[in-house]
């Protein structure tokens, strides 16, 4: 492996979801460079059907947490707001939502590198989000990256799962099953 192939890697293995910051604000510089990290995503057609919503200011994150659920309850400091405008788009259903997942796994890689922590935060209302942040209704917030200096240590690690891989052709037999680490409960591939 090169030496830019073990950096890259290293920024992917490294890359894990972190759930408390410091007491410290990420610089709207950083945040500038995060952005710029995202708007370098791959995207359909290159439409870029993407907008972004800062929020960096301890009342707009205190009120952020509050339309959100449980599984948003963390201390960061900064979000990002990922929103794809489907107006954008000259073809049906469809909200710009793979192409802002690409911005948004973009960032979480940048974050890495920049010495931030990041969460990918897929659990919330898109109204309550809406009515927040004046986002208007031909606006689809997909999802929210919270960041901040890391609070904890998660160990780096791919997933990698063989029995994920099917080689020259699907194989039908193979079981699916719940895969480890999975945060759903029970065994099967849905938590049942
Ligand atoms: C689409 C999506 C939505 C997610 N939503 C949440 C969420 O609402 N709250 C949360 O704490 N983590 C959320 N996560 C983070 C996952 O729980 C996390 O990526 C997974 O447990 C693997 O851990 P790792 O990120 O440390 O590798 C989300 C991840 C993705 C990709």
């Amino acid at each position: 492996m090169n030496l830019s192939e073990q950096h890259v890697f290293d920024a992917l293995y490294a890359r894990r979801s972190i759930r408390l910051y410091r007491d410290q604000p990420v610089e709207q510089a950083k945040l500038v460079r995060l952005l710029q990290a995202a708007m370098a995503a791959p995207s359909a057609c290159n439409i870029q059907p993407w907008e972004f919503v800062v929020v960096s200011e301890p009342e707009g994150m205190a009120r952020l947490r509050e339309v959100i659920p449980e599984n948003g309850h963390y201390n960061a400091p900064a979000a990002i707001v990922v929103c794809g405008c489907p107006e954008l788009i000259p073809w049906d259903d469809d909200d710009g939502g793979a192409d802002c997942c690409a911005a948004i796994e973009n960032m979480l890689i940048a974050a890495v590198a920049m010495g931030l922590g990041s969460v990918w935060i897929g659990g919330f209302d898109r109204g309550a989000i809406r009515a927040l942040l004046d986002i208007p209704a031909q606006v689809v917030p997909i999802g929210i990256v919270y960041l901040g200096y890391p609070a904890e240590a998660k160990e780096p690690r791919t997933q990698y799962l063989p029995t994920a891989v099917h080689w020259q052709h699907y194989d039908t037999a193979r079981p699916r099953d719940r895969r480890p680490g999975s945060l759903l409960a029970g065994k099967g591939a849905r938590g049942e």
